[in-house]
């Protein structure tokens, strides 16, 4: 198939930064080539394993995190905060829904950034535009915005730390369920969502407790203590991503080693393009951000040249319409693919099409907005008689104040300057965060009874 890691430089790229130091790019890149890969090419077959029952309608996929990961923002509070809401979540679903929940972070890697624009103009000066801390830095300066190769070494460190302790967490006890009750924030104690929260986890203690009189319990039961958790970004930055694939020894193909699952935006989708040629020849699974340009024939083609073997769970299409086009756009899509009978995980991005300014200047998202779309994604889905197979959303552990919404910690306009912290596009808080868990919880739990009925 005429694939190798460096196919993609013969063909037209988009959002990619232009380095001026050529040779220092290149020793950046071979010196990351040299470096261990950052995960196993069998945990991303897994994965694949895990997504292909979401594809059967047989389990329900949970992906999310930060927008933007930054050199700044990173600590252990602040990665041990993001997985405990990512548990309660998962908790949320898993309990409400009887359906097994794949964890997917945007984490350990997501640091680049497709923009808009090419450069950024303030007060009269013009500079290029913040690409991510893997390419440059968001300060408004001269030498700031030059993309600096070097910064790939970094990330690729923060990285490698930040899975190191989110592998010790899922695996070394801080996911048993008995701790279900620990993972809440201290910020969230007097919320109304986390007594919700808390009644269920008083209820799993009760189903854990009666499992331990019939001798099933956390030391003897690998998948009551431990869960899998898997990372993934936007494959962006190629020569990042190039730099890090590798042959797996066991099967002697190429896996990306950057993450377990990449996803490729919707500003570099193009069929004909770099993105969709370096992807093609990894065997991670793989995602489409799915925006409302997106025709048929080209997610066909897509289909074609990135899952030509229609393999279940190869393939995750992340729609991202906005709440009032995804009624004009869903049906379509789903019908094509149906009628071409191809494999594909449908996963709802409610964020990326629901962005707004609000009056006083802030990129921001209102939570009626994000609601409204999961809301008719599902519907939409029960109309085709297909699985709406998971959401993926931009979220923090920290208690920020960035979406507007939420009927139990309240944002509005006038609050966003209180904690408005985000490198790149505004996430949901962790109260906000557990209400869109609930309400998804809620839809799915009328489809399973609708379908109960009708079946
Ligand atoms: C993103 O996921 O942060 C993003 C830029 O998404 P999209 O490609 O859907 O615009
Ligand atoms: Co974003």
């Amino acid at each position: 198939m005429n694939w190798t890691p460096t196919s993609w430089h013969s063909k037209k790229i988009r959002q990619v930064p232009d380095y001026t130091d050529k040779q220092f790019l290149q020793k950046a890149e071979d010196r990351l080539a040299s470096y261990p890969p950052l995960v196993f090419a069998g945990e991303a077959r897994d994965l694949k394993n895990k997504l292909a029952q979401v594809c059967r309608g047989e389990s329900f996929l949970l992906q999310g995190g930060d927008c933007a990961e930054s050199f700044a923002e990173h600590s252990g509070d602040n990665i041990r905060d993001f997985f405990r809401v990512f548990m309660q979540m998962a908790a949320i679903l898993t309990f409400g829904t009887c359906s097994p929940i794949v964890k997917i972070g945007r984490i350990a890697g997501q640091f680049a950034k497709p923009r808009s624009s090419d450069t950024e103009i303030i007060d009269g000066i013009e500079l290029p535009s913040y690409r991510g801390d893997i390419i440059n830095s968001i300060e408004f300066d001269k030498e700031a915005r030059e993309p600096n190769a070097e910064a790939m070494i970094k990330v690729y460190r923060q990285s490698a730390a930040t899975l190191n302790l989110i592998r010790a967490f899922a695996k070394g006890g801080y996911a048993d369920l008995r701790l279900t009750h620990n993972w809440t924030l201290d910020y969230l104690n007097n919320s109304k969502v986390i007594d919700k929260y808390h009644e269920i986890a008083n209820a799993i203690n009760d189903i854990l407790d009666f499992m331990q009189a019939c001798g099933v319990y956390s030391d003897n039961t690998k998948a009551l203590k431990e869960t899998d958790f898997y990372t993934s970004h936007e494959a962006l930055l190629l020569n990042y991503e190039q730099a890090l694939v590798r042959i797996d020894s066991t099967t002697n193909e190429w896996y990306a080693t950057s993450a377990h699952f990449l996803w490729i935006g919707d500003r570099t989708r193009d069929p004909d393009e770099a993105h969709v040629e370096f992807c093609r020849g990894i065997k991670n699974p793989l995602g489409v951000k799915c925006g409302p340009s997106l025709s048929v024939d080209s997610l066909l083609t897509l289909c074609d040249i990135l899952n030509p073997d229609n393999e279940e769970g190869r393939l995750t299409l992340i729609c991202r319409f906005g709440s009032d086009e995804v009624n004009k756009h869903l049906p379509n899509l789903i019908e094509g693919i149906k009628k071409e009978g191809r494999n594909v995980v449908w996963c709802c991005d409610p964020m990326h099409g629901n962005t707004i300014k609000a009056s006083n200047g802030y990129k921001t998202r209102d939570l009626k907005t994000i609601f409204a779309e999961v809301q008719k994604f599902i519907d939409i889905h029960n109309q085709h008689d297909t699985h709406p197979g998971g959401v993926h959303f931009e979220m923090t552990g920290k208690d920020v104040t960035e979406c507007i919404g939420g009927g139990i910690s309240c944002v509005s306009e006038e609050n966003l300057s209180d904690r408005y912290h985000t490198h790149c596009d505004p996430r949901l808080n962790a109260s906000q965060a557990l209400e869109l868990a609930f309400m998804i919880t809620d839809k799915i739990k009328q489809r399973s009874k609708k379908n109960n009925i009708t079946t």
